[in-house]
């Protein structure tokens, strides 16, 4: 099964669960607040993490082994803007040998400017549910369309904001640890201004596609046992995840990153998935929910890229499966006409995984993290280059 000529094959990871040493930043402070007690998960500190910070040559050469021709990555807005107004001109230029390194390995740059985690002055003003974050957004966006133009060649201006409005003000896991479902939704209003007013302000500047990545989910009634209650509410909780964010955003965006990892069926309005293949955090995997999900956002009429897919799988038994399956519904969307234009593994390397810490392993390349954060490719690590190169899928090549 041949994919389009053209097709961007990567991985995507993001600065902070990356980098190293991401400090002056929200997530920074809460996983150094442990004698504080104000951590409520036992996640590890990011400290180090991987030190892509130091180490991006290096995973460069692997992008370059995986025969991959793209790359997502994400700015520390933090380590740009240490301060409202103030850029710093050494992290700056930082980031353009990162990018300039991706370019000189064959690799497009996929940029994300924000992805979760904020600089402690934007906190310290509220954050998200400041009426004025979109325009302290639009400046730094802005700034770093002008600084980095000509290095990348498709910007993502916010990674997943509603998940982030769910997990930092509806459940209060990550900070600023809120539950509170009023300023949960305005902080997504936020996030959808502040997506818009950068949008604007960059297109000034660049020619290359603008977009948002969007995480979502697919609902459905189980099958056998879901009753039509449970239709409308897959259907109502799917709408609500979907395009009342991304309805009001048609106009400014040319471009839509999709991350999918999960799959809800409902059961008399309560999940009841299968446990058939799940992986190390307990997800339950259903490749078939992502064509559903691709074929459902057709009606956008701009072009696609799955931003995120990925599974944690430390054993490494599950992933050649989760790829072929995964890839088979983009492929399959493709011949139905969705606008897919790439698709990016999550992630390239094992990372940090939030308020999960380092343990959960969605890596094709391992990390040692007891010795020098040694990469060790896995055996999915092949079989994912063999794909990239050949740009095509065949079943039962195991
Ligand atoms: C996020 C990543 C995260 C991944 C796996 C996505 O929601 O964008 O930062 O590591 O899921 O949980």
């Amino acid at each position: 099964m041949k994919f389009p000529e053209g097709f961007i094959w990567g991985t995507a990871s993001a600065a902070h669960q990356v980098e190293g040493n991401d400090t002056n930043c929200d997530w920074w402070e809460w996983e150094k607040s442990k004698e504080e007690n104000k951590r409520q998960f036992p996640l590890d500190p990011s400290e180090l993490a991987c030190d892509f910070y130091h180490r991006y040559e290096e995973d460069f050469d692997l992008c370059k082994q995986l025969n991959n021709n793209g790359v997502r990555i994400s700015l520390a807005w933090n380590r740009i803007e240490p301060e409202q107004g103030k850029f710093d001109k050494g992290e700056i230029e930082h980031y353009k040998k990162v990018f300039h390194e991706a370019k000189k390995k064959g690799l497009k740059v996929f940029l994300t400017l924000q992805h979760f985690t904020l600089p402690l002055w934007f906190v310290g003003m509220g954050g998200w549910s400041n009426i004025k974050s979109p325009h302290i957004f639009a400046d730094f966006a802005e700034r770093s369309a002008r600084e980095f133009e000509g290095f990348v060649d498709t910007y993502f201006t916010i990674n997943e904001p509603q998940v982030y409005a769910l997990m930092a003000y509806t459940n209060g896991t990550w900070p600023p640890n809120k539950k509170n479902y009023f300023l949960s939704l305005l902080v997504q209003i936020n996030l959808l201004r502040a997506h818009c007013l950068a949008y604007k302000r960059m297109k000034i500047i660049t020619k290359n596609p603008i977009g948002i990545v969007k995480n979502i989910v697919w609902y459905e009634p189980h099958p056998t046992e879901g009753t039509l209650l449970d239709k409308v509410a897959a259907k109502i909780i799917f709408f609500l995840n979907c395009d009342f964010f991304l309805w009001p955003l048609r106009k400014c965006t040319d471009t839509l990153g999709l991350n999918f990892y999960f799959t809800t069926r409902l059961k008399k309005l309560k999940v009841k998935n299968l446990d058939d293949v799940i992986s190390d955090l307990g997800w339950w995997v259903n490749p078939a929910s992502l064509e559903k999900i691709l074929l459902h956002l057709k009606k956008y009429k701009i072009p696609i890229y799955v931003t995120e897919n990925g599974i944690a799988d430390a054993r490494d038994t599950l992933r050649k499966k989760f790829l072929t399956e995964m890839l088979l519904s983009c492929y399959k969307s493709i011949s139905k006409g969705v606008n897919l234009k790439g698709y990016f593994y999550w992630s390239l390397t094992d990372n940090y995984e939030w308020h999960q810490g380092f343990w959960p392993r969605f890596g094709l390349v391992g990390i040692d993290y007891e010795h020098n954060l040694k990469r060790k490719p896995r055996n999915s690590f092949y079989y994912y280059a063999k794909i990239c190169s050949s740009n095509e899928i065949v079943l039962n090549n195991e």
